[in-house]
């Protein structure tokens, strides 16, 4: 079995000698050795990418833009190698996986774009002969922290803006999908990025993402994960710019005008697609109790046809969880389900085969306070809450800590506004599932599900820099703003 190196410096080194194996959830067979990263390697991946960050600040953006275009054609050259990979090292179903791919090509593709544009915005001056403007600045040092549920995306979402906006960095990705990470750091390197510029240091949190968080030389922090470790991050990080995005309770309305077969769809999708493993998944379905029977069935019917089995295979619907872990605690939360009350529907046991499956899993009769209603379970696991109105229903939506993503069926144009007003979320969906961002607009969460960053688009141009502004007075004389009439 191969073993990978970290990057430090432009150069592939493995300095620990101790590794970890990433496997295959579908197979549970490891598919590679990985370095156990150090204080000593974070270190060393700082300093260089501090070194590199003169060079690279000081290249124009459109150059830097051209790099990350070339990135972006060699992934699309590379898109089912990295798909097919991708699947091996996470287990979600083929399509997705070029879903995956193709997000990070589209994000190479519009970062890129933004070299071009990277616009501040000029102003008037209170004062005459006062000239007003503002420039996008990079930060410097960034770390990069990233989950293993979309191992190419996520990390291309902080990798690109990074770059484009003139920072350098030292990535982590998640133990869970580090071949996934290197393969696609190698295609940033032949697309030209300087040596030093890009760092890359795998292990675990302790050893390797705290000693970067608290790195005094790391100016920035990109976080995508789960809450209790981004509530570690935010008091690690101290005053550095942080973006955070910690994960989702999200929930579909589904009225009682609404188009059932297609509100079935954007259930299923969004509660089964990838496992329930996003952060955008669906995990409550909020339903109007004049249609609440008739859309269990349908429901039911439809999670019965789901196959279970390796993403590879293109009968499959549904792939693996990550780990064994995942297995347990979505399991967990099945017990905790019935102990509270809630009615199994189906599923909720764990099949007897290789790999780490879970069974589809959908509960009703479910109150709001449940903890299978509140928390997040990272798996292929759906309440089902019903309600009298769209009142009654935004107050379960908004119920719970987090604030990602949301959706709503229905005709009713003004149920459509009145949930676009009023759930308290980042996203909110009208007539399509909890999933499905597109990255020139923004992603992020309210609430507990971050920080208030966002990804994605121009915001993500302004999470990955500063804002200078700058005043030229050409009046020739001393001009007080405030106190010259
Ligand atoms: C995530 O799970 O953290 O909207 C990201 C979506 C994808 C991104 C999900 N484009 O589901």
């Amino acid at each position: 079995m191969k073993t990978y190196k970290n990057l430090i410096g432009g150069k592939w080194v493995s300095s620990s000698k101790k590794t970890f194996e990433s496997l295959n959830p579908a197979t549970e067979k490891p598919i590679g050795k990985f370095q156990c990263g150090t204080v000593d390697d974070v270190n060393r991946a700082v300093s260089a990418a501090k070194k590199a960050f003169e060079k690279w600040k000081a290249v124009p953006a459109p150059k830097r833009g051209a790099i990350l275009l070339h990135a972006a054609q060699l992934l699309r050259k590379n898109k089912e190698a990295l798909a097919r990979l991708l699947t091996q090292e996470m287990g979600k179903v083929l399509p997705e996986a070029r879903g995956d791919v193709q997000e990070a090509i589209d994000a190479g593709e519009y970062m890129a774009g933004e070299g071009r544009r990277m616009f501040g915005y000029t102003t008037t001056s209170e004062l005459p002969d006062k000239f007003a403007m503002t420039k996008r600045m990079p930060v410097g040092v960034y770390g990069l922290i990233t989950p293993w549920n979309f191992p190419i995306a996520i990390p291309s979402w902080k990798i690109f803006p990074c770059l484009i906006c003139g920072n350098t960095f030292v990535f982590k990705p998640a133990s869970d999908t580090p071949l996934c990470a290197i393969k696609f750091i190698e295609i940033l390197e032949k697309a030209g990025v300087p040596k030093g510029v890009m760092n890359m240091v795998t292990g675990s949190g302790r050893d390797v993402g705290t000693p970067l968080v608290k790195h005094k030389d790391v100016l920035g922090i990109s976080f995508t994960g789960s809450r209790p470790v981004g509530e570690y991050i935010i008091k690690d990080a101290g005053v550095k710019k942080v973006g955070l995005e910690l994960g989702g309770k999200n929930a579909i309305i589904v009225m009682n005008d609404a188009d059932l077969n297609l509100a079935l769809d954007g259930v299923i999708w969004g509660g089964y697609g990838t496992t329930g493993q996003r952060c955008t998944a669906t995990s409550r379905v909020i339903v109007h109790e004049k249609i609440k029977k008739k859309f269990e069935k349908m429901l039911v019917s439809r999670i019965k046809r789901l196959r279970l089995g390796n993403g590879l295979h293109r009968s499959t619907d549904v792939g693996p969880l990550i780990n064994k872990n995942a297995v347990g605690k979505t399991h967990k939360y099945t017990q905790i389900g019935k102990h509270e009350g809630a009615k199994l529907l189906y599923g909720g046991t764990i099949p007897k085969r290789k790999g780490f499956f879970y069974e589809p899993t959908l509960f009703t009769n479910t109150d709001p306070k449940m903890r299978i209603a509140q928390e997040e379970i990272f798996g292929p696991s759906i309440c089902i809450i019903s309600v009298r109105n769209i009142d009654d229903a935004i107050e379960v939506v908004n119920n719970v800590d987090y604030g990602l993503s949301s959706a709503i069926y229905t005709k009713d144009m003004r149920e459509a506004f009145v949930a676009i007003e009023n759930i308290e979320a980042g996203l909110t969906y009208v007539n399509s599932s909890t999933i499905g961002s597109e990255v020139h607009l923004p992603f992020g969460g309210m609430k507990k599900t971050g920080n208030g960053t966002r990804e994605g688009g121009i915001e993500g141009i302004h999470e990955f820099s500063e804002t200078k502004t700058i005043y030229i007075d050409y009046s020739g004389k001393l001009q007080k703003a405030q106190i010259d009439d």
